[in-house]
């Protein structure tokens, strides 16, 4: 028999809606927690919530938002946060595409990390993947200069197009060049579904592009 999924919140909901998100501006949904100024980071699909956890725990004074398109494992995050008693994480129950596009303001995120996003392995689902151009444009409008986007997956195919999408969007530089990816990021914290891809021996890429430094004109 499934389980029943527990809606209570053990403390305090750190769940937003995109509506609030766009009405009060993202950094204003942390006051009066966090004091000004402070850095923002932000985690798409942040699955089980491990890594985005282990973030928030090791830099209290930054803004963490997370982003998660089920609504099972944003609600099942808002306990475990509520559990931790952070208080410098807000989680959407929304797509990444929306929150970059539309929710963040432009050069206001130290890092981005996308953890393993669906491979959508059938060619005909190819589509659907979220590291697309126009989504790279808009995640690399997002971050302040020397910002960084992280992207990891397991799937071959999917890396062989990340890749060049990556390469190609001009507001960024490859942080690992002259390596296209790295196989191993020494000291990254593993996420939920890494510990297990690893154990499948499956392989491994890490992306690293940070944003170049606009030059000053004139
Ligand atoms: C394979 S899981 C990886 C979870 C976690 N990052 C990890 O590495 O353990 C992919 C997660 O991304 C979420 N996801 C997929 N597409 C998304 C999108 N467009 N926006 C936000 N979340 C998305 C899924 O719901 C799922 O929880």
């Amino acid at each position: 028999m499934p389980r029943s999924l527990k809606y209570e919140i053990p403390g305090e909901d750190w769940r937003r809606t995109t509506v609030e998100a766009a009405v009060e501006g993202m950094a204003e949904l942390f006051s009066p927690q966090l004091e000004r100024p402070f850095e923002m980071v932000l985690e798409i699909g942040f699955g089980r919530g491990e890594f985005l956890l282990d973030l928030a725990a090791k830099e209290p004074c930054t803004a963490f938002l997370g982003v998660e398109v089920s609504f099972k494992r944003t609600l099942k995050m808002a306990r475990k946060l509520a559990r931790a008693g952070f208080d410098n994480v807000r989680l959407f129950e929304a797509r990444g595409q929306v929150v970059v596009k539309d929710l963040i303001r432009k050069d206001s995120l130290r890092e981005i990390w996308i953890n393993f996003s669906d491979p959508w392995p059938k060619d005909r689902h190819a589509g659907r993947r979220l590291i697309q151009p126009d989504f790279v444009r808009d995640a690399a409008l997002c971050l302040v200069s020397g910002g960084t986007l992280h992207v990891a997956t397991d799937d071959v195919p999917y890396a062989e197009q990340i890749d060049p999408v990556l390469a190609s969007e001009p507001l960024l530089e490859n942080a690992f060049a002259p390596e296209r990816w790295l196989c191993e990021v020494p000291g990254r914290m593993h996420t939920g579904y890494e510990v297990e891809w690893r154990e499948a021996g499956r392989p491994l890429h890490f992306f690293a592009y940070r944003r170049r430094v606009a030059l000053e004109e004139g």
